[in-house]
């Protein structure tokens, strides 16, 4: 959602400042500001746009203040204007706060302390934590008392990160149910979002947990308990990733980067120890009842996960979308939830994982980002080892995702006895020749590809078809269309087609059916019969397939498949390439969509 960052240093802060800040871009973008002191004294810039444009005017870059905070915003409560853009500061000018999160209760604060005399100018929940803490500084006289007395009333989520002019050289900041971490550097320390905000400059990071409190000054930092008061010596953890992997190296955009990145992320997955992977499908095979929880694009992968779980490990498994899981699911001690997570912040999958662990069920993850909130909250945890995945639309960590549950259901077949060892090793060579076949469609199919979108790029109105586990394939290829095209994508499974949809069918509408190789033949079949009911009907279809029939297609890109196994995963590497390269024919912000953010970390 919204991407905080601060530094505090003996030097000129207004690069670093800046820096941090538009590398959080890909957590929002709409408006973005800074505060900072100078002289006893804050001052605010801000206003609509992005990084860039606001740095334009407001020349963040040549601050020289010391201390100082900084906001990219993501709206949620308010529109997008100036006045609602991130810092917001106290009645006097003596508080600046920058927020990520909602607070619950903010109208009933915000009444209450307009009664005191408070005034406010802005729509957001963020600026009755300024007021807040100005009135507890009011009664106290001491800022880090007025800071924990704010807290302790807020209900909701934040991270969130003040400056004081009564306490000029210190940052505080806070978290509850969002990120926040504090990054310790030598002659600079930092606060941010996650450690984009300051990678560059340290690697050295210090985590905060829900309930916790820091202050932050250029040579030291000290956390406490929000509840005690008490010191809390927290550990450091280093980041292993490599600031240069977190920049686009050449690519016109990452997403581009990150497609191509994928052969490098499913190697690093394959190299997973096979003990880490024994150790989660120990716990699903000793589960009753075993929950695959994901929303958006990781829903879709758990979805996948339940046909790999039930073709290779003979084992029911439900997906279920983690914002309606606490609706649906009753979990007990005997039940497994395994949650999926390229970020790790995702609010609705922290409820339900808190959910599910309430009711006493056991917990795992699939997580790209070390020291995330689910990383820490589960049980067990994977940790996918993707590297950094900065565009918002998410491509290499799915597919990494995707192989993890599927080396999961090999390790689980082999240990329910479905699947021999045998067996298991030929899947495994499969799976070891997959970074070589997504190498062979970005290097040889990307061309075709880009041509195809640019042929097809004028039609806004798609159906994405594909059956048994081409089924997930095809709903992830839609929702990658959808989000950085802003073409409308519907996907759904081949057999639905005829009870009701098929009525879509005219020449506003374009069907791109994710076909199966024949060797599957079966499914290979039935997803022909759902290409002759659109062609039936005078329907275009755009078929992303392998041998077979060749002339039904209007147009056609075709794939080599070596194993039945990771078969599915070319298709979705094409339609990766297919919505990218129709998102640059019509001319979209590919890394930065509409109305999207990386790290979705409120309900
Ligand atoms: C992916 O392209 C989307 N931006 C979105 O659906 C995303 O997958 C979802 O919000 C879950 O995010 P997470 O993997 O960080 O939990």
């Amino acid at each position: 959602m919204c991407g905080i960052s601060g530094v505090v240093s003996f030097h000129p802060i207004g690069d670093r400042l800046y820096e941090g800040v538009r590398h959080l871009e890909y957590r929002g973008y709409d408006s973005c500001g800074v505060a900072f002191l100078t002289d006893h004294q804050i001052e605010i810039r801000k206003d609509v746009g992005t990084v860039d444009e606001v740095d334009g005017k407001e020349n963040i870059r040549q601050l020289s203040a010391r201390v100082g905070i900084a906001h990219t915003r993501w709206a949620t409560h308010g529109k997008v204007t100036r006045e609602n853009a991130h810092p917001h500061q106290s009645c006097h000018a003596d508080f600046a706060v920058v927020h990520n999160g909602i607070i619950a209760n903010y109208k009933a604060l915000r009444d209450e302390l307009l009664r005191t005399g408070h005034q406010f100018y802005s729509e957001t929940d963020t600026e009755v934590i300024a007021h807040l803490i100005e009135q507890h500084f009011s009664e106290s006289g001491d800022v880090e008392r007025a800071f924990v007395s704010a807290l302790r009333r807020l209900q909701g989520s934040y991270a969130l990160a003040m400056i004081a002019t009564h306490d000029p050289e210190r940052i505080f900041c806070a978290r509850h149910e969002s990120p926040l971490i504090i990054g310790a550097g030598s002659e600079s320390n930092y606060v941010g979002s996650d450690f984009n905000a300051f990678i560059e400059y340290t690697k050295n990071t210090v985590i905060l947990d829900d309930g916790e409190y820091g202050m932050v000054s250029k040579d030291s930092y000290s956390v406490k308990s929000l509840r005690s008061g008490e010191v809390i010596e927290k550990a450091i953890t280093v980041v292993p990733w490599d600031s240069e992997l977190s920049r686009k190296g050449g690519y016109p955009h990452y997403m581009l980067k990150e497609i191509h990145e994928q052969p490098q992320a499913v190697r690093s997955a394959l190299n997973i120890d096979a003990e880490e992977i024994g150790a989660v499908a120990d716990v699903l095979a000793q589960a009753r009842r075993v929950y695959l929880l994901g929303v958006g694009t990781t829903y879709y992968v758990a979805l996948l996960g339940q046909y790999l779980f039930a073709n290779l490990a003979v084992l029911d498994v439900a997906a279920v979308s983690s914002d309606e899981f606490r609706y649906l699911v009753k979990t007990d001690s005997q039940s497994l939830v395994l949650a999926i997570s390229q970020s790790g912040e995702t609010y609705d999958t922290v409820m339900s994982l808190r959910h599910a662990k309430e009711r006493g069920a056991q917990t795992a993850a699939i997580v790209n980002v070390m020291g995330s909130s689910i990383a820490r909250m589960v049980d067990r945890v994977i940790l996918q080892g993707s590297g950094p995945e900065v565009c918002v639309v998410s491509t290499k960590a799915a597919l990494v995702q995707m192989l993890l549950l599927t080396r999961l259901a090999l390790a689980l077949g082999e240990q329910r006895g479905v699947l021999s060892a045998a067996a298991r090793q030929r899947h495994e060579a499969a799976l070891a020749a997959l970074p070589e076949e997504i190498e062979t469609i970005v290097n040889e199919k990307s061309g075709l590809i880009r041509a195809a979108a640019y042929r097809h790029a004028h039609m806004q109105n798609w159906l994405f078809l594909g059956r048994g586990i081409y089924y997930p394939i095809a709903l992830e290829a839609a929702l990658k269309m959808k989000e950085v095209t802003y073409v409308h994508a519907e996907g759904m499974p081949g057999g639905f087609l005829k009870h009701g949809t098929l009525s879509l069918v005219d020449h506003n509408l374009y069907t791109l059916v994710v076909v199966p190789p024949t060797t599957a033949a079966e499914l290979y079949a039935m997803t022909m019969s759902s290409v002759e009911e659109v062609k039936a009907r005078g329907g275009f279809v755009l078929g992303f397939a392998f041998d077979g029939e060749e002339e039904i297609f209007d147009d056609r890109v075709t794939l080599r498949a070596t194993h039945e196994l990771t078969a599915p995963f070319l298709p979705l590497v094409c339609a990766q390439l297919f919505a990218y390269f129709t998102a640059t024919a019509l001319k979209r912000n590919i890394d930065k969509p509409r109305s999207l953010a990386k790290s979705v970390t409120v309900a």
